[in-house]
């Protein structure tokens, strides 16, 4: 059999690629910006699976074009950049990379928490420009994190892991999920909360949803207008989950005390106003950005879609009724 020619549309971690160098022939964009739209629309026409960042705009048009494609795998967790209902209309299965970049997302959450929490953003700026002249009793005096109420919004897998990461700080623990989860309110005794009166209880609100239609501009005026007014905002989910113009708003005002973002509704254009707040630490969506889980999230995103090719059934898969039709043989 012909090897599967695959489309990467980025150079991902070496080590995490062998078998695409392996197993089949390799499209890949070696550049080192995204790859242009014309450029993807073409190169698509040839590729029995793609490979592709949350950046890359997978849509119908774009499907239309991929007429040999078997795979998509998506190097993340999070596909809302992928119209998942035009592959399954077509029988193609999508793959992500759920569950290696877990600790590492958590990680940036309390990481960006506690630089919004404890000003080190602003610190490190007063020691560059030589303002640091003492030690100081007042000098950027924050926030502490144990006795305060962390409420995470979207109790999966990260929600889950930025919940054990706030009890380690001695935080108490609210959450918001569509479903309730057992295993975080016995181990973590963790309190279940509509939305509402998690936004109102919290010092913390820790975003951790995927981006869907219904989590499309989760917050908004209303709901930083039930935040305490100190309270801070930690969005490691996806930026258009928050109204970045409300948001700025809220900052300005001091309707709330702070936010710590490291995704933004038009990535990678940030809201410009926001870039002149000090209460705020912005990071170039680095949540997953370590050596060791970029290789796993390459690793697994390979060998969804080179597993799938040869006939296996991943776990990984996002649609996976496209699986079960093919199995079935329909
Ligand atoms: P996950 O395990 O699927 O968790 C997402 C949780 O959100 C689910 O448990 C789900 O709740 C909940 N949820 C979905 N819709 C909701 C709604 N409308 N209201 C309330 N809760 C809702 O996914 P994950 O691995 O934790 O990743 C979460 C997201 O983080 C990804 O989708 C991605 O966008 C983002 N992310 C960002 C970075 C970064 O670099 N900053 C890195 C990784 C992931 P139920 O279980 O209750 O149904
Ligand atoms: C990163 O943002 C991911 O969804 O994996
Ligand atoms: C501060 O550096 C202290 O010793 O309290």
């Amino acid at each position: 059999m012909d090897r599967p020619r695959i489309l990467l549309t980025r150079a991902l971690p070496e080590e995490g690629i062998e078998r695409l160098h392996e197993e089949c022939e390799l499209d890949q964009w070696d550049h080192d910006h995204p790859m242009p739209r014309g450029e993807l629309m073409e190169r698509i026409a040839s590729a029995d699976a793609l490979i592709c960042l949350l950046s890359d705009r997978i849509d119908e048009e774009l499907l239309r074009r991929g007429a040999r494609l078997r795979a998509i795998g998506v190097y993340a967790v999070g596909y809302d950049n992928v119209d998942v209902n035009a592959a399954t209309a077509r029988g193609i299965p999508v793959f992500n990379t759920p569950g290696v970049l877990t600790d590492a997302t958590a990680d940036m959450a309390f990481a960006l928490l506690l630089s919004l929490a404890r000003r080190i953003v602003e610190g490190d700026r007063m020691v560059r420009e030589g303002r640091f002249h003492s030690w100081g009793p007042k000098l950027l005096l924050g926030k502490d994190l144990r006795g305060s109420t962390l409420g995470v919004v979207g109790a999966g897998s990260i929600g889950g892991a930025v919940l054990r990461r706030g009890k380690a700080f001695g935080m108490d623990l609210v959450y918001h999920s569509r479903t309730r989860k057992d295993a975080l309110e016995s181990e973590l005794g963790a309190r279940y909360a509509g939305l509402d009166e998690l936004l109102s209880v919290s010092d913390v609100v820790s975003l951790n949803v995927p981006l869907t239609s219904e989590t499309h501009h989760l917050m908004g005026a209303r709901e930083f207008g039930l935040m305490k007014d100190d309270a801070l905002l930690v969005n490691t989910a996806r930026g258009p989950v928050v109204d970045e113009v409300e948001l700025y708003e809220a900052l300005a005002s001091g309707r709330i005390g702070g936010a710590a973002l490291d995704v933004y509704e038009r990535e990678p254009d940030v809201y410009a106003p926001l870039l002149k707040l000090d209460n705020v630490v912005l990071a170039p969506h680095l949540g997953s950005a370590t050596v060791h889980t970029r290789t796993k999230m390459a690793r697994m995103v390979c060998d969804a879609v080179l597993d799938h090719l040869s006939g296996g059934r991943p776990e990984n898969c996002v649609n996976p009724s496209v699986l079960v039709s093919k199995g079935e043989g329909k």
